[in-house]
């Protein structure tokens, strides 16, 4: 079981992201830090409990392979596939990797038969094959749809979080759970030998600005893209750390949503998935799972 950081260590001072005078909710402090271990079953405890406010939805999942290999339960693919209740029922699942892309093919077919549910499976660069789902206009304005942007570091372009961000024209936006490398972002910029990869990441040619950037000075620079660039009402980044070295942020999980429980609902989900054992309570009163 991860080990409860004392109440001085410094990941206390990463949150709260509490910002007085912004219209979105505010959320209260972190009781707990989360493990990178733990960060798939914190998209799933997040969906979980965001299904009892829609009673439905979408997934797509950009990066979908798994991690780990042999470590399903840190899959988040697999982990959504499984929500109860089974209220997701669309989703678009996306892996470059041959190998991994196998294996979500074999997720799939170990999926009870559901006549109700689609999982569509693309197979290559999601840069280039998101257009043919938004194209596609699978996706209406009203379903509510959450899109998981994993990246290890610079895969994301961000034209393809724009895409994703600009597709509903009145419904809420798509909701993104967007990560942001930390811990070796300013390393692995130096050591990127095509600069081009880095301006498709950052989608701009103004990158050279992060250089030098406290890394949560970095995530702050993402969030307010995400409220000022792309219109989200809300835009919060959640510090993911490294389970045996306390206080040190691995990556943050950027989430951006235009609804108004979700920073509510993530800090829940966050607070819910602190522990490897999950030993806390897992439903809330009248969230009980339908049998
Ligand atoms: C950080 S892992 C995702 C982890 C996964 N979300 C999980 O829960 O285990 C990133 C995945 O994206 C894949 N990938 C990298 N670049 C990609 C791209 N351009 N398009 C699609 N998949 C890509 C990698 O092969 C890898 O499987």
């Amino acid at each position: 079981m991860a080990k409860k950081p004392a109440a001085d260590e410094p990941w206390l001072l990463e949150f709260p992201e509490i910002e007085a005078g912004e219209s979105e909710p505010l959320v209260n402090p972190l009781p707990h830090p989360i493990w990178t271990e733990n960060k798939a079953k914190l998209i799933e405890a997040y969906l979980r409990f965001f299904l009892y406010i829609t009673h439905h939805g979408t997934y797509i999942d950009c990066f979908a392979g798994p991690q780990q290999p042999g470590m399903p339960e840190m899959w988040a693919a697999k982990l959504v596939l499984e929500v109860q209740p089974r209220w997701l029922k669309r989703f678009y699942l996306f892996e470059k990797h041959p190998k991994r892309f196998q294996q979500l093919v074999e997720l799939r077919a170990h999926q009870p038969e559901d006549d109700t549910r689609i999982i569509e499976l693309y197979e290559g660069d999601v840069n280039l094959r998101i257009r043919e789902l938004l194209d596609s206009k699978s996706i209406t304005e009203k379903q509510a749809t959450f899109c998981l942007l994993d990246q290890r570091t610079f895969e994301c372009h961000w034209e393809t979080v724009r895409l994703l961000a600009e597709y509903k024209k009145e419904g809420r936006k798509i909701e993104l759970f967007y990560f942001l490398a930390s811990k070796w972002l300013a390393r692995a910029m130096s050591g990127v030998r095509d600069k081009t990869i880095l301006e498709k990441w950052w989608g701009r040619n103004d990158w050279q600005t992060l250089v030098g950037m406290k890394p949560d000075k970095c995530a702050d620079e993402v969030v307010r893209r995400f409220k000022t660039e792309l219109g989200y009402a809300s835009a919060k980044r959640w510090p993911i750390f490294n389970s045996t070295q306390p206080g040190l942020v691995m990556y943050y999980m950027i989430h951006s949503s235009d609804h108004e429980e979700a920073p509510i609902q993530m800090r829940r989900a966050y607070a819910h998935a602190v522990t490897a054992d999950q030993s806390e309570q897992t439903w809330f009163p009248g969230m009980e799972p339908q049998p």
